[in-house]
């Protein structure tokens, strides 16, 4: 349960907000960082901690593309098909996505590596067709550039967030300074 785990981050994050239902998204991620998706008790424990209905808890989970409902694999694919993608090919380079992951449009592949999914604008159309990866933009795509993103995935990962958890960087509670020196080992 993320109120026993975070009980100190919870605190932080809802102290920030007078209206204490608007902790609803760094909650969710805490969640989220803790399960690597929005469990059913995760969503449960949220709208206690919020005097919510889980229901309305689960539409936001439901409406946010960086918040999952259900297991993901480590990276998350969403290629964006909204009309100006669409018009750049964008159909094209999800059927070309299917076929080198082997898998379609909200499957995850069999060694948990990548999980695909299409989404509606995720406001990159100057330079369609775009794919977010976690918390990565990858713009202007063609066949051959996502087949070598790809690739450095498999090989490399992706150093600048920690793959699993979409949404968190940036979000973590601020730390004290004293916190901060303790973490670091200052
Ligand atoms: S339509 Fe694809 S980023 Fe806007």
């Amino acid at each position: 349960m993320i109120r026993d785990k975070y009980a100190r981050e919870i605190e932080t994050i809802l102290a920030r907000y007078p209206d204490r239902q608007s902790a609803i998204l760094p909650l969710l991620y805490l969640v989220q960082k803790e399960h690597g998706y929005c469990t059913e008790e995760g969503i449960r424990e949220v709208a206690d901690l919020l005097d919510l209905d889980p229901t309305t808890v689960k539409s936001i989970v439901g409406f946010y593309t960086l918040l999952y409902e259900r297991p993901v694999g480590k990276y998350v694919v969403q290629i964006c098909n909204d009309l100006p993608c669409a018009l750049r090919g964008a159909d094209d380079l999800v059927e070309h996505a299917c076929r080198r992951l082997g898998i379609r449009p909200g499957e995850t592949t069999s060694d948990g590596l990548f999980t695909l999914e299409t989404v509606k604008c995720i406001a990159a159309c100057h330079r369609a067709p775009v794919a977010q990866i976690n918390l990565e933009y990858h713009e202007n795509l063609t066949p051959e550039a996502f087949d070598a993103l790809i690739e450095r995935l498999r090989t490399e990962g992706m150093p600048s967030a920690d793959g699993r958890i979409p949404g968190v960087v940036g979000l973590e509670p601020e730390l004290s300074e004293e916190e901060g020196r303790g973490a670091t080992g200052q």
